[in-house]
């Protein structure tokens, strides 16, 4: 039965009816013969051209090096589509019509030709708008970003102390190495482009499920006034993914988890999990609280990060039935690599609200499932009536924000087993996107490049936020760099990492709880 609470429509506010109209605009994309732009960017645009969120005038410049004309820029990203559209088959009138504000050009990006031809390019076009209102979006490999920035300044395409139109510059991760570098990005994009001009990425802002922690967090009482130290014993983020490092071994073997999901996505999960109530919904309301939050992680010391953080690396095993190489043995990975593929640690928050709460964050690849959930454990009862039944400890309630698949919520509590005699155990109610909303999920691009386009910054991340980041991260980088790994940190593929993992929670009489697969 389908108990139906039909909900008065008033009630649903729409936060969206404040945001500034899209104006007209180019969107330049510059390392457009890359990955990104045939997988998630070009996709994102052709949805939003779908749903009509596009402004009434825009166009789509391509630039890159290798050789290609407009019409065959254009049918390999129609190729491309069919395999990465969220929505198949592609609609062929909606593409005819998209595919006319798809524009290729050629060029070196490191020639000042380049951005030359493409200023000519931009001051023939008929309306006066897209002359003038750029979205600069850096798809480059990160040492090109100061250059390219470099380049369209002196080419005159980007105005730093205002002039025409906006200009806006979009960048991709990783947002540099570590905190100098770091640094000195910020450094070279903010010669020539203000800080306000900067749209940094992290795509798990985009997703619907951590804009909603937000939401969640912030209009329900009844879980805001439990969301402290007071009755939540600890965090558990998990991010895993079935999939090992595939083709990117070039790239993971600099990266590795922590710089790759921890200083980004994990962080950034944990800074709207654990702020607090910003005064606004203005982008700085909301960044200057993610920042205080970042900056009131405990520094973890020398000794600490024995104890708290925990490092692995998978060796060959079985995920879902299939046959997994080790990391060691992958394309593009040094034989003897020490890069970690799994990071778990445990945290603590220096401030009011959370002081003495452990938040636990893990993520790793080649893990069973492929999911993210931010689990919240609250305290156990501080007495059990039916001990004599059921033992000295009940199961404590838990709260589950599903971030991905089965986007949704849960809330575990125990209830009693119908019957003569005294059983308690743990049931679940359960909020699934799909059943309230029906399926519409928008890949996080699109609504991050909506976002650019109408000029709100709220789900990028500012300066002092990755620079936070990094500081936190930089110390447990530094701790493991020349520290070969030692079998213990081997994890066979397919297994939920390194024992060692498991025994940071221990320490605190805690567990992993595997992450549920709802099933709807
Ligand atoms: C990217 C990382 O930022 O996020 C990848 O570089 C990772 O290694 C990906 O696989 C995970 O994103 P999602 O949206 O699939 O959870």
């Amino acid at each position: 039965m389908y108990l139906s609470d039909p909900f008065d429509d008033l009630l649903i506010c729409r936060l969206s009816e404040g945001r500034k109209a899209v104006e007209p605009c180019v969107i330049i994309i510059f390392g457009a013969s890359g990955d990104l732009t045939a997988r998630k960017l070009v996709p994102a645009l052709y949805h939003l051209f779908k749903e009509k969120q596009m402004p009434p005038a825009f166009s789509v410049v391509g630039v890159a090096r290798r050789e290609k004309t407009d019409a065959s820029w254009r049918t390999e990203l129609r190729s491309a589509l069919d395999r990465f559209s969220r929505t198949q088959p592609v609609d062929e009138a909606v593409w005819q019509d998209f595919a006319q504000h798809l524009q290729y050009c050629q060029g070196d990006l490191t020639a000042a030709a380049t951005y030359e031809a493409l200023r000519k390019r931009l001051a023939a076009a008929e309306n006066e708008l897209l002359r003038r209102n750029l979205l600069l979006y850096l798809a480059t490999s990160p040492s090109q970003f100061g250059e390219v920035v470099e380049q369209v300044y002196r080419a005159g395409l980007l105005h730093k102390e205002g002039g025409a139109g906006w200009q806006r510059v979009v960048v991709e991760k990783p947002f540099g190495h570590d905190l100098p570098s770091a640094r000195q990005l910020n450094q070279e994009l903010t010669r020539f482009a203000g800080e306000h001009q900067i749209f940094r990425i992290d795509h798990y802002l985009g997703k619907e499920t951590v804009q909603n922690i937000m939401m969640f967090r912030f209009s329900n009482a009844v879980f805001e006034r439990l969301w402290n130290r007071e009755s939540i014993d600890h965090f558990q983020i998990t991010v895993s993914e079935k999939l090992g490092v595939g083709q990117r071994g070039g790239y993971y073997e600099e990266a590795g988890a922590l710089r790759d999901m921890v200083q980004n996505h994990l962080l950034q999960v944990l800074s709207l999990v654990a702020m607090e109530p910003p005064v606004s919904l203005a982008a700085e309301a909301i960044r200057d609280e993610k920042v205080k939050l970042l900056k009131s992680i405990r520094p973890l010391s020398e000794g600490d990060m024995a104890r708290q953080v925990v490092r692995g690396q998978y060796s060959a095993g079985i995920v879902a039935g299939e046959q997994r190489l080790g990391y060691r043995q992958e394309a593009k990975v040094n034989p003897n690599s020490n890069v970690e593929t799994y990071v778990a640690l445990k945290l603590f928050i220096d401030n009011w609200r959370w002081s003495g709460v452990p938040f636990y964050l893990r993520t790793g690849k080649n893990l069973p499932l492929s999911t993210s959930e931010v689990r919240v454990q609250f305290r156990r009862t501080p007495h059990v009536l039916f001990a004599a039944q059921c033992g000295q400890k009940l199961d404590p309630n838990a709260l589950t924000l599903h971030l991905q698949p089965h986007e949704g919520i849960s809330l575990r509590f125990n209830g009693k087993v119908p019957g003569t005699s005294v059983a308690v155990r743990p049931v679940r109610m359960h909020f699934s996107y799909d059943a309230e909303f029906g399926a519409y999920t928008p890949e996080a691009y699109e609504r991050l490049l909506l976002e650019a386009m109408a000029g709100d910054a709220t789900l990028f991340i500012r300066r002092d936020e990755v620079e936070a980041a990094w500081q936190f991260v930089d110390d447990i980088r530094r701790a493991w760099e020349h520290k070969p790994l030692t079998d213990r940190e081997f994890y066979a593929a397919g297994t939920w990492g390194p024992v060692a993992a498991e025994d940071l929670l221990a320490q605190n009489g805690h567990a992993w709880r595997e992450p549920l697969v709802v099933r709807v």
